[in-house]
Order: structure tokens, then sequence, then C-alpha cells
């Protein structure tokens, strides 16, 4: 039948043209994988007076041994997630507003950076020698003065 070959020939056309990995993503998750944001190759945060932050995301996940559920934690009854992966500052505002205790800077380090999120995984990384920084101004960098 002329309508059922068509029909395959532009899967074909598809699958050629968006080459392996949407492939993969159609055969792991169907549509939803397919709508969901993608693990972005790096991250800004721009929010602390000290500096932004660039954050090699998929370096991380990819070369350092991060796990996604390290920091993009479960939904909770305070603030549901409204997505997968949703970016913290969503919910972690610079100041937290009931019901939410843990404000943009605890979300990713205590007030001295010798623990959180970040922290935790760096200390021990730097205790076998990687360069995983724990110095403040070793990840809020200030743009230079020109
Ligand atoms: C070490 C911590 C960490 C790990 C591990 C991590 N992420 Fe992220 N991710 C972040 C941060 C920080 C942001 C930026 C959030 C912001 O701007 O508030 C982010 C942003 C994202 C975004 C963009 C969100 C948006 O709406 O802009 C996606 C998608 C994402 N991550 C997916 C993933 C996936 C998938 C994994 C696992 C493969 C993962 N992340 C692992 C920290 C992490
Ligand atoms: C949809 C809202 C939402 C998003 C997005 C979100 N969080 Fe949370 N987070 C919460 C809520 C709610 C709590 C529990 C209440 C509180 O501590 O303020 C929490 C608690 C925390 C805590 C306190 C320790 C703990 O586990 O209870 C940390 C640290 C944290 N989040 C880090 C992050 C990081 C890092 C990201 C992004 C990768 C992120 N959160 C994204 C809502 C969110
Ligand atoms: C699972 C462990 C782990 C976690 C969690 C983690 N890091 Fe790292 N990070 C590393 C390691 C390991 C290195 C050193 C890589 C190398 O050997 O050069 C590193 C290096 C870095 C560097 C410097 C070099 C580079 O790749 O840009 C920055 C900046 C950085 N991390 C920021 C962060 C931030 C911000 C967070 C939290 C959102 C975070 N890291 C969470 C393991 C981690
Ligand atoms: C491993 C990287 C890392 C180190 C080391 C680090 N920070 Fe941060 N810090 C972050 C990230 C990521 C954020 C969240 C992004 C933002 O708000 O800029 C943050 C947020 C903050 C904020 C809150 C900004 C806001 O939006 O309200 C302050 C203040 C801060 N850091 C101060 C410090 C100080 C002081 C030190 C040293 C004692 C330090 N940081 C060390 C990664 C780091």
């Amino acid at each position: 039948m002329p309508g059922s070959a068509v029909t395959i020939s532009s899967r074909f056309a598809l699958i050629s043209v968006c080459g392996p990995f949407l492939l993969a993503a159609l055969c792991a998750g169907g549509s939803v994988a397919a709508q969901a944001p993608k693990e972005p190759e790096t991250a800004v945060l721009t929010g602390s007076p000290l500096g932004p932050v660039t954050f090699a995301h998929k370096a991380h996940t990819k070369d350092h041994g991060a796990k996604c559920e390290m920091c993009h934690h479960a939904s909770r009854p305070e603030k549901p997630l409204k997505a997968e992966h949703q970016k913290c500052t969503d919910c972690h505002t610079k100041v937290a507003t009931p019901p939410m205790k843990t404000k943009t800077q605890a979300a990713f380090h205590d007030p001295m950076a010798k623990k959180g999120t970040c922290i935790d995984c760096h200390v021990q990384a730097a205790a076998k020698g990687k360069k995983a920084p724990t110095k403040c101004a070793d990840c809020h960098k200030k743009p230079s003065a020109t």
C-alpha cells in the first residue's frame, strides 16, 4: 500500500537525519524523553555578589562522577517540582520565604563553604589530588574589569 510505504520511508529519513542520539532518546522513553530539557553543557549562576559561578555541568556528570539526584533532589511537599531537573534557583531564592528554609547559598554550600551539595564531593576529590575547588574565589569569579 502506498500509504504505509510513505510512513516507513519518512521514519527512515527522520532516523538518518537526526542520528543515533535521537534514536536512543526515542527508544528510551518516547515523547517524554524527547520533551525533557537536555542537561546543559554549562550552567552559569550569577546570584552571588562574590561573582558568578561557571559550572561545567556535563563534565561533572560525564567525567567527575556526579549523579543527577545528588543535586536534583526528589520533589518535596513544601514546593513540589514543576518539571524534572527544574532550576534550583526557581525554588531556592536569595532569601528563603516560608515554608522554604533553604536559601540559594545553602542549596549549594554552608556559609564558610565547608560542606554542601558542591563542597562535600570537592573536599573528597581534593584529598585525592584532584583540582576540585573549595576556596570562594575558585568558584566565584569576578569578571575582569575591562
Ligand atoms: C553537581 C550538581 C548537579 C548534578 C550532578 C546535575 N545537575 Fe543538572 N543542574 C545543576 C545546576 C546547578 C543547574 C542550574 C540550575 C539553576 O540555574 O538554578 C542545573 C541545570 C540543569 C538543567 C536545566 C534546567 C533548566 O530549566 O534550565 C537540566 C535539564 C539538568 N540540570 C539536568 C541534569 C541531568 C539529566 C543530570 C544527570 C545526568 C544532572 N542535571 C546532574 C546541578 C547539577
Ligand atoms: C521545585 C522546587 C525545588 C527545586 C527546583 C529544587 N529544590 Fe531543593 N528543596 C526544595 C524544598 C521544598 C526543600 C525542603 C525545604 C527547604 O529546605 O527549604 C529543598 C531542600 C533542599 C536542600 C536542603 C537539604 C535537604 O535535602 O533537605 C538542598 C541542599 C537543596 N534543596 C538543593 C537543591 C539544588 C542544588 C537544586 C537544583 C539542582 C534544588 N535544590 C532544586 C525545593 C526545590
Ligand atoms: C560528585 C563530585 C562532585 C560534585 C557533586 C561537584 N563537583 Fe565540581 N568538581 C569535581 C571534580 C572531581 C573536579 C575536578 C576535576 C579535575 O580533575 O579537573 C571538579 C571541578 C570543579 C570546578 C573547576 C574545574 C571545572 O571543571 O570547571 C568547578 C568550578 C566546580 N567543580 C564547580 C562545582 C559546582 C558549582 C558544584 C555544585 C553545583 C560542583 N562542582 C559539584 C567533582 C564534583
Ligand atoms: C564549589 C564552588 C563554590 C565554592 C568553593 C563557593 N561557592 Fe558560593 N556558591 C556556589 C554556587 C554554585 C552558588 C549558587 C549560585 C549563585 O547564587 O551564584 C553559590 C552561592 C553563594 C552565595 C549566595 C548568592 C545568592 O544568590 O544569594 C554566597 C553569598 C556565596 N556563595 C558565598 C561564598 C563564599 C563566601 C565562599 C567561600 C567561603 C563560597 N561561596 C565558596 C559555589 C561555590
